[in-house]
């Protein structure tokens, strides 16, 4: 019997997180109209233990339609992908890659799993948990920025790329379209992208999924200020901000403000920032776009990333897309 291969995790980010990528992320988005904060720096250890809790709130729909896809289609997609390499980006605690593995292992081709995460704790226990439940697959995980370390995954195998729970939705439209087109950039011929993507509904569903009467959701927007107070030592009254979640129809996503409730000092040494935030200004923390089939289907095609199977579950909610990069 060959040996259990032990799991490898590399590291790609900065291991302080306060280095230059938050500073300049900082700079630009505190810095500016209308201010901004990225939502990748929500996901310290805390944003990701809050994360975990928003999964299992009821109004929380698109996790459990997702689990619902991947749990009835798994088998398809895993034929459809055919791959020996499966990496996935934003992958957290991993609980849905279980559902892909399982499915990916049972066809004898999978020798690879790569989980891709900024949450370095959330990532390794995810990894050895994982390694003792599938003891033949090579687990290599990468603490890294789907933003910046695309070229530096895994290559040479036929791989199928997996970016589930529609987090491709926090992306502004722009960052969207140059991610989509550095993922295709990587991908070769044969190698596939597996998308969950939330789609459009009413605006009380959404809104009520965003705004849970217990305030996870607020607790796991306004923690961005705890590791801005943190990692650049800061002192922002984290308490003298309300949560403002809205839909915007004309943009079709979510928007997760938080709104100064007086006038707010903001003196961020680390970064070299120092403003008056005013009483009532907002500061964009998080957006969720939430797409259409044909818009998503188009913004693949776009970047030579045609759809070529959809699937969704009953009540049409979610949808998960495999699109493939063509041969010849
Ligand atoms: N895929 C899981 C988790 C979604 S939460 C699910 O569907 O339930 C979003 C995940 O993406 C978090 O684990 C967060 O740490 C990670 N993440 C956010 N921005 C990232 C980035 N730029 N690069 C890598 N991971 C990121
Ligand atoms: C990770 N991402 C897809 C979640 C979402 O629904 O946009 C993050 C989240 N923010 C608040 N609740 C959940």
């Amino acid at each position: 019997m060959s040996p259990r291969p032990e799991p490898v995790v590399s590291v790609l980010l900065d291991p302080d997180r306060a280095g230059d990528s938050l500073i300049e992320d900082v700079r630009r988005g505190l810095g500016s109209q209308p201010r901004t904060i990225s939502p990748k720096w929500l996901y310290d250890d805390r944003g990701s233990e809050l994360f975990d809790q928003i999964t299992k709130l009821p109004d929380y729909y698109p996790f459990a339609a997702e689990h619902e896809i991947l749990s009835d289609f798994a088998p398809q997609i895993a034929a459809a992908s055919g791959a020996s390499t499966l990496i996935e980006l934003g992958s957290g605690t991993s609980e849905k890659s279980r559902i892909l593995l399982d499915a990916f292992t049972a066809t004898g081709r999978l020798r690879r799993f790569t989980p891709v995460d900024v949450s370095e704790a959330t990532l390794r226990q995810a990894t050895e948990t994982l390694a003792e439940r599938y003891p033949g697959l090579r687990v290599e995980a990468v603490v890294g920025d789907f933003t910046l370390h695309l070229a530096q995954l895994p290559a040479g195998d036929r791989r199928t790329i997996a970016f589930l729970g529609s987090t491709i939705g926090n992306l502004y439209r722009e960052e969207r379209a140059a991610f989509l087109g550095a993922l295709s950039d990587v991908l070769v011929a044969g190698d596939s992208l597996l998308l969950g993507v939330d789609l459009v509904k009413s605006a009380d569903r959404l809104v009520a999924a965003y705004n849970d009467p217990d305030g996870v959701t607020e607790d796991f927007v306004r923690n961005v200020l705890h590791v801005l107070n943190h990692a650049l030592g800061s002192e922002i009254d984290v308490d003298g901000f309300a949560y403002v979640p809205f839909w915007d129809p004309h943009m079709e996503r979510m928007d997760l403000r938080l709104r100064a409730e007086m006038p707010q000092r903001v003196r961020l040494p680390g970064a070299g920032l120092d403003f008056t935030l005013a009483s009532g200004e907002e500061v964009r923390v998080e957006i969720s776009t939430k797409f259409r089939i044909s818009g998503i289907s188009g913004e693949l095609e776009d970047v030579g990333l045609p759809v070529r199977q959809v699937w969704t579950d009953r009540a049409g909610d979610f949808a998960v897309l495999l699109a493939a990069k063509p041969t010849g």
